[in-house]
């Protein structure tokens, strides 16, 4: 395990000021949205609006690295550079998502289990050729009735320790993200309960397989009560959960902690990350970002009604206003 380039290269994707953009939709999902904007999706639509999100100007100081698809790390920009070498050339890593997807989990309704260590060490390997210097696994943990079950955190840390431990000897970073779901109407509480142990028990499973957490970073969702829950609580208190439950769950060896946005709004999502970072606490980790949709949301729209360059100003704005919440310094009356 090359230890040093994968410290080092953790350490640029959460470099000060900066975080990483996931474009890395499946071509199931990346087609749904291109649809629900009107768009025939296609592989050409999809490269086609991709790259000019990675063509925008000026979005180096706000994104360390983007994390792309099977199919995106293959396509090309329209001058015909393969998409990673540009990201590369533009001073960003080219990551990519690595898991087949999130599978029923045998004998347990409604819960998933994330697919993808079969072949993965030939395919980071590959990557990694093609300019990869990070990768991404999800796993999606939702509270209902009875669940999150024991099988199904105890399955999915397992798998995303095994997957982390592949990608370090291919001298990929892994992104660990186990994604507790905003859906239902469970309260702040029982998320915090639930992503605390999912944790604990996914860092368990690291110091078993060896995993080099100083080579990894870690993708969580923030505490929030579920999406149909009355009680909705405040930013502040979003944050302040949140902090508070890292703390108590995330080894000091990990350099950081770039969160998903989950489907919070794209303000929500910039303000919760301001709050953490304009708290008087110390932690160890770096607090940033991974957001897809928080990110893109309003670029998707805008590219969708025929303008690439609104489509690319919507995108950098976005980009520049969570690079402000790396350090508390974003403030409302600047998000217009
Ligand atoms: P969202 O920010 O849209 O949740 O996407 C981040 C991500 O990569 C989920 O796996």
């Amino acid at each position: 395990m090359d230890v040093e380039l994968l410290e080092r290269t953790a350490a640029e994707l959460v470099a000060s000021g900066k975080g990483v953009l996931a474009a890395d939709e499946s071509n199931g999902t990346m087609s749904n949205r291109l649809a629900a904007v009107g768009v025939e999706p296609s592989a050409e639509t999809r490269r086609s609006y991709r790259s000019n999100i990675f063509a925008t100007t000026g979005y180096e100081t706000a994104i360390s690295g983007v994390i792309l698809f099977d199919e995106t790390i293959r396509q090309k920009m329209d001058d015909g550079t393969p998409i990673p070498e540009y990201l590369a050339s533009r001073g960003i890593h080219p990551g990519i998502k690595v898991d087949t997807g999130a599978k029923e989990l045998a004998n347990h309704p409604g819960e998933k289990i994330t697919e993808g260590l079969d072949g993965l060490r030939e395919r980071c390997e590959e990557y990694f050729q093609m300019g990869a210097r990070f990768a991404k696994w999800r796993a999606v943990i939702r509270i209902g009735e009875g669940m999150p079950s024991l099988a199904c955190l105890s399955t999915n840390s397992h798998a995303l320790a095994r997957y982390a431990s592949i990608c370090q000897e291919q001298g990929l970073v892994p992104i660990i993200e186990p994604e507790v779901l905003m859906d239902g109407d469970h309260d702040a509480q029982s998320c915090y309960d639930v992503t605390a142990s999912v944790l604990k028990m996914t860092w368990d499973e690291c110091k078993k397989q060896g995993v080099h957490l100083k080579g990894v970073l870690l993708k969580p969702n923030m505490i929030l009560p579920g999406n149909s829950c009355s009680d909705r609580g405040s930013r502040e208190k979003v944050a302040k959960m949140t902090v508070d439950c890292l703390t108590e769950n995330v080894p000091s060896e990990v350099p950081g902690i770039v969160f998903l946005s989950g489907g919070q709004s794209d303000e929500d999502a910039t303000a919760h990350l301001n709050l953490m970072n304009a708290m008087d606490i110390d932690h160890p980790w770096e607090l940033s970002y991974s957001y897809g949709r928080a990110l893109l949301a309003r670029a998707l729209q805008t590219w969708a009604q025929g303008s690439s360059e609104a489509s690319q100003n919507a995108f950098r704005h976005r980009a520049e206003m969570n690079s402000l919440a790396r350090t508390g310094d974003w403030r409302e009356e600047l998000d217009t």
